[in-house]
């Protein structure tokens, strides 16, 4: 089988086999296939795309490049969540605890932030010593003992991905359907769990910026975690302004933890609440979740699972029982309205754009950052402002850092003397139980 001819037939826009793209994944991984042929070839699906089955393929080519967790010791449905990122997404921290304490162990390996989104990682080194690191070995014994576990993206898991996504980083060859759910889901399989949720977040804040592409994306990775025996449901979801209150690290956590106390915004509560009840209902194979997600929440149960986790990986637990634990930053600047009227717009992005001038996310790989700064907002789109009310409360440790993100952020405000309608924070349920709402 010549390369140059599964390159020709993707460019002219015909299929390949199961074989064929095992040729073309295997010799790229080995060294065989070079760069350039490869680059030619992502482009050509990025052009042409690629069928369902295809997309499966490649799928569990990549996922079967490295090592792959047997998780059978756990004896139970192990269940993933997983986001494509967005702007105060602390869901992981909430729906995480909420799964655990209902029973059903729960393991995610997660990312740190890079550009506008944040990452799980980042914020859980608010919890000084916690080890993120943990090997495959690890990561099974503590599924299997604590229940939940949160870990770095191991780089043994699906190294096809890790090879491809390098090379479509540098090749203009990041933004295809087909080759973004096989990347995930690659690692999604690779990670053995049973039951897997995926939240893909839409609009100015979220990889996928329109909700067509987004409901495209949630669709390909059902199908393909489906195809390949696992229970897969995904939700969009609204990403137009920032998810809860707080953007930031630290800030983040503390909403984390006061979501968890039964204190967290409403609509931030009931998106965690509605996860957590999907994830349990499709690993228990049934109904009921709602009540028992509902149950672990209102009784500390999920906080206590937490707790546990953050105490298994080794890290200091004292901001459970005090959030000044965490990292404070030294000035708490409000953002006022200028003028009254509705709140109509709160761009995420932009949001996220000041939250990184205040050094809490990173521009570059490495870059270090600040888990104490970040945004905190007062209001959301929707709500009625008085002139000189606050919009949101900025957190910095300088005075530079603060007069840019203060800059940002007025660009970020839109107020208007009539509201407008609000979208659903969650736009779509797909491969969700029938007797699910929606
Ligand atoms: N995230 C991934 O893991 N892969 C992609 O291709 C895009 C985003």
């Amino acid at each position: 089988m010549r390369i140059v001819d599964l390159i020709e037939r993707k460019r002219d826009g015909g299929t390949h086999s199961a074989a064929e793209l095992q040729a073309l994944i295997g010799g790229y991984v080995r060294g065989e296939v070079p760069d350039y042929q490869m680059a030619a070839w992502l482009m050509a699906v990025c052009w042409r795309g690629m069928t369902p089955e295809e997309a499966t393929s490649l799928t569990q080519l990549m996922a079967a490049s490295g090592e792959q967790l047997d998780l059978s010791s756990i004896g139970r449905p192990v269940a993933d969540k997983h986001s494509t990122g967005g702007v105060g997404d602390k869901t992981s921290l909430v729906v995480m605890p909420l799964v655990a304490a209902c029973g059903v162990p729960v393991g995610k390996m997660s990312g740190r932030g890079l550009g506008f989104t944040g990452g799980t990682i980042d914020k859980l080194e608010c919890f000084p010593n916690i080890r993120l690191d943990l090997s495959a070995a690890e990561f099974v014994r503590q599924l299997g003992e604590v229940g939940i576990v949160i870990t770095g993206q191991s780089a043994d898991l699906a190294p096809a991905d890790g090879k491809l996504y390098a090379l479509r980083d540098v090749t203009g060859t990041v933004p295809s359907l087909p080759l973004i759910a096989s990347s995930v889901m690659s690692k999604k399989l690779a990670a053995g769990a049973q039951v897997i949720v995926l939240d893909v977040k839409t609009g100015s804040g979220a990889f996928m910026r329109e909700p067509e592409a987004a409901r495209a994306l949630a669709e390909a990775m059902v199908e393909i975690g489906t195809q390949a025996g696992r229970r897969t449901a995904a939700v969009v979801s609204d990403m137009s302004q920032p998810l809860g209150r707080a953007v930031g690290n630290a800030l983040e956590v503390a909403e984390a933890l006061a979501t968890l106390d039964g204190h967290g915004p409403p609509e931030f509560t009931a998106f965690a609440l509605e996860l957590a009840s999907l994830i349990v209902e499709l690993a228990s194979d049934g109904h009921g979740g709602r009540a028992a997600v509902e149950a672990a929440l209102h009784s500390g149960a999920a906080k206590q699972a937490f707790r546990r986790m953050v105490e298994a990986q080794g890290g200091d637990s004292s901001a459970f029982d005090d959030p000044r634990r965490l990292p404070t930053a030294q000035i708490q600047q409000p953002l006022v309205a200028e003028q009254a009227g509705y709140l109509v717009r709160l761009d995420a992005l932009e949001v996220a754009r000041a939250s990184i001038a205040l050094g809490a996310g990173r521009e570059r790989k490495g870059d270090p950052i600040d888990l104490a700064v970040g945004v905190v907002v007062q209001a959301k789109v929707g709500d009625r402002l008085a002139a000189g009310q606050p919009i949101a409360i900025v957190h910095a440790n300088d005075s530079a850092t603060l007069a840019a993100a203060e800059r940002i952020l007025r660009g970020a405000i839109g107020v208007a003397s009539e509201p407008v309608p609000l979208p659903p924070l969650i736009r779509e349920r797909i491969g969700v139980p029938a007797a699910r709402p929606g």
